[in-house]
């Protein structure tokens, strides 16, 4: 009877990715994936600390399997991801889940499957976490789960340190892969039919600096550019202060690349701005954006934003709710400032209060929230090409987005995944479209 696996994935599309590079080698080893944690005998927790209750959530989890463990001796408990990276994390791991059997960090994922082989063939628990990555390994072959979507990672790392952000500390040093093999991954990719891309970085615009071959964000733009075949090139993330009118005019140049840019501002103050580390103003953010819509008169902008960041006033917090007003994102995530161990701003005194966080965090949401509402209204009576994503049962409709991000919901009678269809709206559901089919590409 063929063993079988389950991964827990928490976190940034990169873990999500991670996990799939996870699966793949676990289905070469011939391990069949389940959906019931019953039937697994390799669990797999895929972590994030980005943020408390990312953390917490993990941490919950990973209690939970301690009846199953015991009931179930040869099944085998791996925790990865950023969670293990943290100094404090071994302890807490030896003292309150002592039945994990292989803890394995971020800089060498690529060896879970020796690690298991090691972890079968004794009866001690498997730790291996470095403090510097191995080199970028290219020959794992992910198991993709987000058809027709595909993830793939242009580097790893983050040399930036905003204060708030542990995900340099775990995660190392940028890296770039070389241009050749991501050229390569997105090349079969879309032979395989897959039909959006979206290139992985906590910076893209400084993708290849590390590189000494001349390799650039937009250089790379433009090679995928001659890339043959429809589909959707997206990036995440751009990082504001580096974002330059080279990368934008590659983006404008090539008919691949979604008119749709995520731009992180994390506050729309300058004084906050500044406390984050984050290396740009307000200012300079806002022309930035002035400089997009020029060049992409109508692109889309995304963003992350940090509320209750410490020290943060309400005037402050009015400035980034007049920033949003100003910029009119197509979409916002919005966060609460969590402290992070060994992070700058963990150690700044005036934290703000858990209940101005909440307030401030409702606000937010609440005015952003109405922005998309108003945004989708104008969609109703258009025709908008559709990338179709998914069946939702609950809704009993196809799922798929625009070249702009926006969700939309219709029926169709048969399987229309993975397929570009226009879509005519009639009418809203809150944020998201609705709408009937009326052409489908073949
Ligand atoms: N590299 C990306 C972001 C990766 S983390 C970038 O710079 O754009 C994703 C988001 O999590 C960040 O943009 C930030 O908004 C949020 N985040 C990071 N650390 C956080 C913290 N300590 N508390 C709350 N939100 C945080
Ligand atoms: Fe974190 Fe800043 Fe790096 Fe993004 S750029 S991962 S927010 S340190
Ligand atoms: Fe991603 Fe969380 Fe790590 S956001 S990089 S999984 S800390």
């Amino acid at each position: 009877m063929s063993k079988n696996y389950i991964i827990y994935t928490y976190g940034c599309q990169m873990n999500v990715h991670e996990s799939e590079k996870i699966a793949g080698i676990l289905s070469a080893k011939g391990y069949a994936c389940c959906d019931d944690v019953e039937n697994a005998d390799v669990i797999v927790y895929n972590t994030c600390c980005v943020r408390e209750n990312a953390e917490q959530h993990a941490f919950g989890n990973i209690g939970m399997i301690k009846k199953l463990k015991k009931a179930k001796k040869d099944l085998i408990v791996a925790v990865c991801g950023c969670m293990t990276q943290q100094k404090e994390f071994a302890e807490k791991l030896s003292s309150t889940f002592p039945y994990v059997d292989i803890v394995i960090g971020t800089f060498n994922v690529d060896k879970f499957g020796e690690l298991l082989d090691k972890k079968l063939s004794q009866k001690k628990k498997v730790v291996e976490v470095l403090d510097s990555p191995n080199p970028i390994c290219e020959s794992i072959i992910p198991l993709r789960s987000s058809f027709p979507n595909a993830w793939v990672n242009i580097m790893y790392g983050c040399n930036n340190f905003c204060s708030y952000c542990i995900v340099p500390y775990v995660r190392g040093r940028e890296r770039s892969r070389k241009a050749e093999d991501v050229l390569k991954e997105v090349k079969e990719l879309v032979e395989n039919g897959y039909k959006e891309i979206t290139l992985l970085g906590q910076n893209v615009n400084s993708y290849g600096k590390d590189l000494s071959d001349g390799s650039s964000f937009a250089h790379l733009i433009d090679e995928i550019a001659k890339i043959e075949g429809k589909f959707r090139l997206r990036f995440m993330s751009n990082h504001p202060k580096d974002i330059t009118e080279d990368v934008v005019r590659a983006i404008a140049n090539n008919q691949h690349a979604c008119k749709s840019i995520h731009l992180p501002v994390q506050s729309g103050s300058s004084r906050i701005l500044g406390l984050m580390n984050r290396k740009y103003t307000r200012e300079q953010y806002l022309s930035e954006v002035e400089m997009i819509r020029k060049i992409i008169p109508d692109c889309a902008i995304t963003t992350d934003i940090i509320v209750g960041f410490p020290t943060e006033t309400e005037e402050d917090f009015l400035e980034t709710v007049s920033l949003v007003e100003t910029v009119g994102y197509d979409g916002a995530f919005t966060f609460v400032y969590s402290p992070r161990e060994g992070t700058v701003a963990s150690k700044m005194d005036d934290q703000v209060s858990p209940d101005v966080k909440k307030d401030r965090i409702m606000r937010l949401v609440d005015i952003q929230n109405e922005r998309n509402r108003q945004d989708s209204l104008k969609y109703v009576g258009k025709q908008v090409e559709i990338l179709v994503e998914d069946y939702d049962k609950k809704k009993n409709a196809y799922m798929g987005r625009d070249e702009r991000g926006r969700m939309a919901y219709f029926e169709f009678s048969r399987n229309l995944v993975g397929r570009f269809v226009t879509v005519e709206i009639t009418k809203t559901g809150g944020m998201s479209l609705i709408g009937k089919v009326v052409k489908v590409e073949d």
